[in-house]
């Protein structure tokens, strides 16, 4: 069990609800909601990311007995459309079975039990086994049995598809195994209550990535959940003004939440000389004021604030110089490949039209206030600085709807019942324009664990992103092997979300 002693957090709630007090804007009442979770640093057995029994445990305990997201509406547009949800070695076939109503089914046949359906679909009219034929109508009811006299005792009424409980969210599609699981509604609790101003309800799938990883489900889930990576992980995000404390979290029954607002506490960066700004790929660590410049030959030579200098690949090996151990995230930050400059969001100079100084958070909201205007009209006008944060949730157990205005939503699960790999998805949930006119995405787009994220461009920014994520997941996969000791430390309250995700396995896992 993972432990966790008493101890006193530190939360970021004082100076959070300072900001939002600055805000003439109304604040809506979800951003005013503090429910932290208990303190105390979180002991987590390893054993949890590496052992093939726990994950066996956890495909009794949790998988067959939760619910998850299993699809969305829009990948089932019309009657009859379909989508196999496959999970640790189940599988489960999602069918619109009417124009407001779907069902989940066992994806097995009940002949021989060849998977009914292995791909997405459309227009199904009776769903015939491809092995030798047995048929079922849309609603899961026995429609036909080729030889049907060769099974005198078979009767046709028992013969119907045995189905999963459906649950539906901001046009989500849910299943739940367990037929004696807890209501949808209950499990979800009021999570819709943060999602107001632009409901999930009034959004549709734009992009939808997949990647296979190197490393357990929970591994990259929890990469997922904290702004603490940031600073060494991604620390140019730093210059747009998240700091190391900068992050609320609070967790609400089954789901967490982080608020990172790009304006709390610890903004003393220190000040360092400008750089020349002659084009070229060129990046400094806000922190030790190590600078990054693109070589035209793919290498990426440092200079550190004394003048030694380093030439490394894109990796952060060392090919040169006096210089020798430096930031692989940077490293690929500036020597890797680039977005085209449409897809690189303009980063705000700290001072408003008006001449008056602005924070940059605050002319970002500007900004975004503006790119608003076409989907909510003048009710941008009312949109206040902090729902232009980035805010993360986390469903337990592995669904993360961002809030706000963000477009972003992972899913994170095992890759069949290799618990040394998982299956990462992004999606993109854009605002249904005014006149209903919209094209989902209609296809997942597949990355291998070898695939660059910037062969999704889909992405935009985000790709270039979680480059430096996946720098360190399947690395973290290797560490939890390699490590002397039997237990990972979460911190009381940066990492609240991890230690709530926890706290919520192992209720599951006590359950009977
Ligand atoms: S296995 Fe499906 S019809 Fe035989
Ligand atoms: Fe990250």
């Amino acid at each position: 069990m993972a432990n966790t002693s008493n101890g006193s957090v530190r939360t970021m709630d004082a100076a959070y609800h300072k900001l939002l007090d600055s805000d003439p804007r109304p604040i809506p009442e979800s951003y005013r909601r503090d429910s932290p979770i208990e303190p105390g640093p979180t002991f987590v057995p390893v054993e949890r990311y590496i052992s093939r029994e726990f994950h066996d445990l956890e495909v009794e305990k949790l998988w067959k007995r939760v619910w998850q997201m299993a699809c969305h509406e829009d990948d089932m547009p019309d009657v009859g459309d379909y989508v196999p949800y496959d999970i640790a070695g189940m599988s489960f076939l999602v069918v619109r079975v009417a124009e407001d109503e779907f069902k989940a089914y066992y994806n097995a046949c009940l002949h021989r039990g060849r998977k009914l359906r292995e791909n997405r679909g459309k227009h199904l009219v009776e769903l015939r086994c491809p092995f030798h034929g047995w048929c079922w109508n849309l609603d899961g009811t026995l429609r036909e049995i080729p030889c049907q006299w060769d099974y005198p005792e078979l009767k046709p009424e028992e013969q119907s598809l045995p189905e999963v409980k459906v649950g539906r969210w901001g046009r989500y599609i849910f299943i739940n195994p367990d037929p004696n699981c807890e209501p949808f509604e209950d499990f979800i609790g009021d999570l819709s209550s943060h999602f107001e101003l632009l409901p999930y309800e009034r959004r549709y799938k734009e992009a939808h990535v997949a990647k296979i990883v190197r490393c357990n489900w929970k591994v990259a889930s929890e990469a997922f959940m904290e702004s603490y990576h940031v600073i060494a992980t991604h620390p140019q995000i730093l210059l747009g003004g998240a700091h190391d404390v900068d992050t609320k979290y609070d967790v609400f029954g089954n789901y967490s939440r982080a608020i990172r607002c790009g304006a709390l506490e610890s903004s003393g960066l220190p000040e360092w000389e400008p750089m020349p700004d002659d084009g070229r790929g060129r990046l400094r660590h806000p922190l030790n004021g190590y600078v990054y410049e693109a070589r035209d030959d793919g290498l990426v030579q440092v200079t550190a604030p004394d003048g030694t200098t380093g030439v490394f690949n894109t990796n952060a090996q060392w090919i040169e110089g006096e210089l020798g151990d430096v930031n692989p995230h940077l490293c690929n930050w500036v020597g890797g490949r680039q977005l085209p400059p449409s897809d690189m969001p303009p980063m705000p100079k700290p001072s408003g039209d008006d001449g008056v100084a602005k924070h940059p958070r605050v002319l970002m909201a500007d900004m975004q206030r503006e790119a608003l205007r076409p989907i909510i009209g003048d009710l941008a006008d009312q949109v206040a600085d902090v729902e232009f944060s980035s805010v993360f949730f986390t469903l337990f157990p592995n669904f993360h709807p961002w809030g706000s205005f963000n477009r972003i939503n992972y899913r994170f699960r095992p890759n069949g019942n290799n618990h040394e790999e998982c299956i990462m998805e992004c999606i993109y949930l854009a605002p249904i324009p005014d006149d209903g006119n919209y094209t989902p995405v209609s296809e997942i787009h597949w990355l291998g664990p070898d695939d660059d994220w910037m062969d999704a461009p889909e992405l935009g920014m985000l790709s270039k992103v979680f480059n430096q994520d996946f720098r360190n997941l399947p690395y973290v996969q290797q560490g939890l092997h390699a490590t002397a000791k039997e237990f990972l430390q979460l911190s009381d309250y940066n990492e609240t979300k991890p230690r709530h995700f926890h706290m919520k396995l192992e209720e599951w896992l006590a359950k009977p």
